[in-house]
This record gives structure tokens, C-alpha cells and sequence, in this order.
């Protein structure tokens, strides 16, 4: 079956990038000249996603604004003859199908995914995480959409971490497929000494499940930190028909964390067509001083 739906996890409190994360969603925080959630947005519809869900909570309906029509921005801008802009804005709005709904208590990843289960009903979907934004030619989401469609299996985007970070993040048990392909029959979250690490393997930002993990995360109790786990969820996938770990081309920043916001902007903004020269020279100047 075609994966067309895709669910954006974004009810998260944003504790490590506070205090700008405090009135703001992490989500909507800038990368030059858009919120990191409209890069999430415009890889899943380069993938072949039409339609979106964003799981939200209080606080956050700035998203919703952002997807929406601006009519009163729009007639100032056709006005003032700023015809460029004017359809940028527009087009934000046809990006897809996006709809939202609210996690009502922040109990972790798993939790969030378990709200979509009427949307998503009995199809496969993706799932892109409301922090990652992945950069690349290859849309990564739309990388794993054809792994599930070669092996008819649950899709997990893998990279592997340093040593020393796989206690903050997930471990996967994986052998090699072909190329960048891998099948993960297990996996833990946030692994707590070197024997549960089971390899340096992670998955960071993305994943295509099956309809099955709405039934599995119903019975999965809440995990690492109190919260219910995506992970621990699609460890019982792992375990009985598999995964497929999926080593993505592309380049992951992590919005949830200081030193990756500045990453993505830095690195965003030189490969802008626009800003990239001038700013690449304003860099060369300012190293000097430091
Ligand atoms: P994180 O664990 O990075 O989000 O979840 P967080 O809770 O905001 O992180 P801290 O507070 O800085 O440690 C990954 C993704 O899952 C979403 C987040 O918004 C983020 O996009 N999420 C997390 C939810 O939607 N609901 C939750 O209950 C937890």
C-alpha cells in the first residue's frame, strides 16, 4: 500500500532549548528564513505525503497560523507589489492536507504517535519527528517509504552516534541487508550501562510504521524518563517480523538541543542561493577576530 499520511510529533515541552522555548514551540524556532517545521513539512511532501498530521498541545497554535491563509498579509504584499513573496506565503498554505490534534498530557513520543490512530486508520504511515530536520537532495522520509515498499516491513532511519552519546539515544541490533540497508531485530532506549548497548546504531528522526503499532502501543507501559516510548513499541516489531534500519543520506539537525539549532543555521545559510556568498565572507572576516 502507498504511504501517503504522515505524522509530525510536536507536543514536546522543549526543555533543553529553553527559554526560547518557553511562549515558543521548538518547532516554529527560525533556520534562516523559515520555522524548522515547514522543512519537515516540505520533505514529506517531496516524499509523495498529502496529508499531515501535527500532534500540538497548548500553547502551540502559532503552527496552525503558519499552514494557514494570511489574508491581510496577503493584500498588504499584492499591494505593495511583492509578487514573489506573496506566492512564497501563499504556497506555505497548499504545501498539503494538514491537519492538527492535541496530545492532552505530554507522556512521550509513543503517547504523541498513539493520537493519530484515527487519522492514520489501517495504512501505513511515516513519522517524522517535530525536531529533526534532515537536509539533503534524497528526502530521507521518502528514502524509507522505499524500503518499506522493498520489504514490506516497518522502516527506521538509522545513524550511528558516538560512543560516549548512545546512552542518550536508542541502541538497534542489526545485521546488514545491502548498501545502506540493515534488518534490526532489536533495540532499546537510552541503553543505561555497555552491556545493553547493542550496537551504535540509533534512529534518529523518521520512521514508517504499520497500522500494528497502535494496538502494541496501547499495551506498552511508560518507559526511560516515565515517558510511553516510541521505542520500546517498535522493539516488539523488531523482535517478531523485524525492521528495516535505513542509513540515510542527508544531514540531521537537532532543533531540541543549542548547539544543533546553531548548526542548522550556520550550515542552512551558506547553502542558501541568496545569503551563502555573503555570509560564507562575513564568516572568513569574523574567525579572524576570535
Ligand atoms: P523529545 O523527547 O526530543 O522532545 O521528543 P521534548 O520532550 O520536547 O524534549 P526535551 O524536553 O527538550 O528533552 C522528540 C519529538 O517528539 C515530540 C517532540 O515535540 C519532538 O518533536 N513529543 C515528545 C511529543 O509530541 N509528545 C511528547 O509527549 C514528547
Amino acid at each position: 500500500m502507498k504511504v501517503t499520511k504522515a505524522v509530525i510529533p510536536a507536543a514536546g515541552l522543549g526543555t533543553r532549548v529553553l527559554p526560547a522555548t518557553k511562549a515558543m514551540p521548538k518547532e516554529m524556532l527560525t533556520i534562516v528564513d523559515k520555522p524548522a517545521i515547514q522543512y519537515i513539512v516540505e520533505e514529506a511532501v517531496n516524499s509523495g505525503i498529502t496529508d499531515i498530521l501535527i500532534i500540538t498541545n497548548r500553547g502551540k497554535g502559532i503552527m496552525e497560523d503558519h499552514f494557514d491563509r494570511a489574508p491581510e498579509l496577503e493584500v498588504r504584499l499584492q499591494q505593495t507589489g511583492k509578487t514573489d513573496v506573496y506566492d512564497e506565503i501563499v504556497s506555505i498554505s497548499r504545501l498539503a492536507n494538514i491537519f492538527f490534534i492535541r496530545q492532552k498530557e505530554t507522556k512521550g513520543l509513543g503517547h504523541a504517535v498513539s493520537c493519530a490512530r484515527s487519522f492514520v486508520g489501517n495504512e501505513p504511515f511515516a513519522v517524522l519527528y517535530g525536531d529533526d530536520v534532515i537536509i539533503g537532495d534524497d528526502p530521507a522520509c521518502g528514502q524509507l517509504i522505499r524500503a518499506y515498499e522493498k520489504y514490506g516491513k516497518a522502516a527506521v532511519g538509522i545513524k550511528a552516534v558516538p560512543e560516549d552519546a548512545i546512552y542518550k539515544y536508542s541502541s538497534l541490533k542489526v545485521e546488514h541487508l545491502t548498501d545502506n540497508l540493515y534488518n534490526c531485530t532489536d533495540m532499546i532506549e537510552k541503553p543505561k550501562s555497555k552491556e545493553q548497548v547493542l550496537s551504535l546504531f540509533s534512529i534518529l528522526g523518521r520512521c514508517v510504521l504499520t497500522p500494528d503499532i497502535f494496538d502494541i502501543l496501547e499495551h506498552t507501559a511508560p518507559g526511560a524518563g516515565g515517558e510511553i516510548q516510541l521505542t520500546d513499541a517498535m522493539k516488539t516489531l523488531a523482535q517478531t517480523v523485524g525492521i528495516t534500519g535505513v542509513d540515510y543520506t542527508g544531514k540531521r539537525y537537532d532543533m531540541g538541543d543549542k548547539l544543533g539549532t546553531l548548526q542548522a543555521t550556520v550550515e542552512i545559510a551558506l547553502r542558501n542561493p541568496k545569503l551563502g556568498e555573503p555570509f560564507k565572507e562575513y564568516l572568513k572576516e569574523l574567525v579572524k577576530t576570535f
